[in-house]
């Protein structure tokens, strides 16, 4: 049997990138030849075993052919017989689709590496439609790789855009989905993961809440971008920046979707669009199964970061229940990322970027005003129950009317 590197180490190698995870893909053996060699095998689907010791994936050559709908619609064919060439053919891009033996000796039948250096994300084979995951994953590797120039090749935008229109993106499970979105998001651009899909019609099929925001006006006195699709890929692009966490980088996409909303006669203003916003967000929320921290920072952004952006106006009793809303006394995170989504949101905007946010320090030194207020001396006063509650409240509207009165004296 031959062991090869494949997929991401190879390519990241020549990219001279750090490489963490490492696959390798062997030829000319059986399952049961791997199990007599101590590896364990993984996952029900594919002929995937991990090394004895080093716990590394060690996958039999195989080819698939699509037998159905969707991911699980797969059977695969895996024997000695199946060749370096045939395994790799059926692989997504060019670039992923390069193996390399001990000897860094490279089998490049498909010329990734020259489309590595011209930049290029290029699909392998007609066998990348058979699974429409690979539009994420090809968006993904274009927000990865932005930075190094890389686009992504026409004819592959081609074969995304017939697979958006298919519908077979509705087959892909949320895990599945979301594993790629978040990992997108998090890359150095995750504003070129949306504009991927967008332009090849997958973010229409994936989150149209999303799509509907290109071609909507809002007022150029505050968004000179004047697009509302173009302002989110902006907050976005900030987030990643600025170095946000996922929380806040999928609280950025999805603060403004009530806007796609807004009927054309009201346009450019979007009077309410905070709440008419929350029933989209949770849809987005719930059709990936975004993991809870998310999918809360991400309504409360939708809701409040209007707010954010009038803080130094709000009425004390306002601020109070801002700060009530988030549950700043135990979840003081929370509440921070609030504050860096709202920021990333007005640097989000053109030619504004650079502008400074006071509205954050003034968020902050509200809390820390309404942390402040002690529970000892209203207890010893012989408060309980629902009326200390109330007791609280008052003292801590008096310590933020106090607050709000010397920081803007
Ligand atoms: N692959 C594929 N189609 C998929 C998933 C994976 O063709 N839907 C192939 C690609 O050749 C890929 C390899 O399997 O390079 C390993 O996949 P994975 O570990 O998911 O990705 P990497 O390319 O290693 O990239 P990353 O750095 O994102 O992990």
């Amino acid at each position: 049997m031959q062991v090869y590197k494949v997929g991401g180490a190879v390519r990241d190698r020549l990219l001279g990138l750090p490489v963490t995870d490492v696959d390798r893909v062997v030829v000319g053996a059986t399952t049961e030849e791997m199990l007599a060699k101590g590896f364990r095998p993984v996952g029900a689907d594919f002929p995937v075993f991990l090394h004895p010791k080093t716990g590394e994936e060690y996958a039999l050559a195989r080819t698939e052919r699509k037998s159905g709908r969707g991911y699980g619609g797969f059977t695969f064919y895996a024997s000695p017989e199946v060749t370096l060439e045939e395994d790799l053919i059926r692989r997504d891009l060019t670039i992923n689709a390069m193996a390399e033996d001990d000897q860094l000796n490279l089998t490049d039948p498909y010329h990734g590496q020259r489309d590595l250096e011209a930049r290029i994300l290029r699909h392998v084979s007609p066998a990348f439609a058979e699974d429409p995951l690979r539009v994420l994953r090809v968006a993904r590797f274009a927000a990865r790789y932005a930075g190094l120039g890389f686009t992504v090749a026409d004819e592959t935008m081609g074969l995304m855009r017939q697979l958006s229109e298919s519908g077979e993106l509705q087959a892909l499970t949320a895990e599945r989905s979301w594993k790629e979105i978040s990992r997108a998001l998090m890359e150095d651009h995750p504003q070129v993961f949306i504009q991927v899909l967008r332009d090849c019609g997958a973010l229409k099929e994936l989150m149209p809440e999303v799509d509907a925001l290109f071609g909507v006006p809002q007022p150029e006195t505050h968004h000179p971008e004047i697009d509302t699709g173009l302002h989110t890929l902006s907050v976005l692009e900030q987030s990643a920046l600025l170095k946000q966490p996922l929380t806040v980088r999928w609280a950025c996409l999805l603060h403004d979707l009530g806007k796609g909303l807004t009927p054309e006669e009201e346009w450019p203003r979007h009077i309410a669009h905070e709440h008419t916003g929350l029933k989209l967000i949770k849809a987005v929320n719930e059709r990936f199964k975004a993991p809870k921290d998310c999918q809360e920072l991400a309504l409360l952004v939708g809701q409040y970061h209007t707010h954010g952006h009038r803080a130094l106006e709000l009425k004390a009793s306002t601020l109070l229940e801002l700060l009530q809303s988030f549950d700043i006394y135990r979840r003081p995170q929370r509440f921070e990322e609030f504050i860096a989504a709202c920021e990333m949101d007005a640097r989000g905007r053109k030619g504004l970027e650079q502008r400074s946010y006071p509205q954050a320090d003034y968020l902050r030194g509200a809390a820390k005003a309404a942390r402040a207020v002690a529970v000892q001396p209203l207890l010893e006063q012989g408060f309980k129950g629902p009326e200390l509650g109330e007791a609280l409240k008052r003292e801590r509207l008096k310590a933020l009317k106090a607050y709000k009165e010397a920081a803007t004296a």
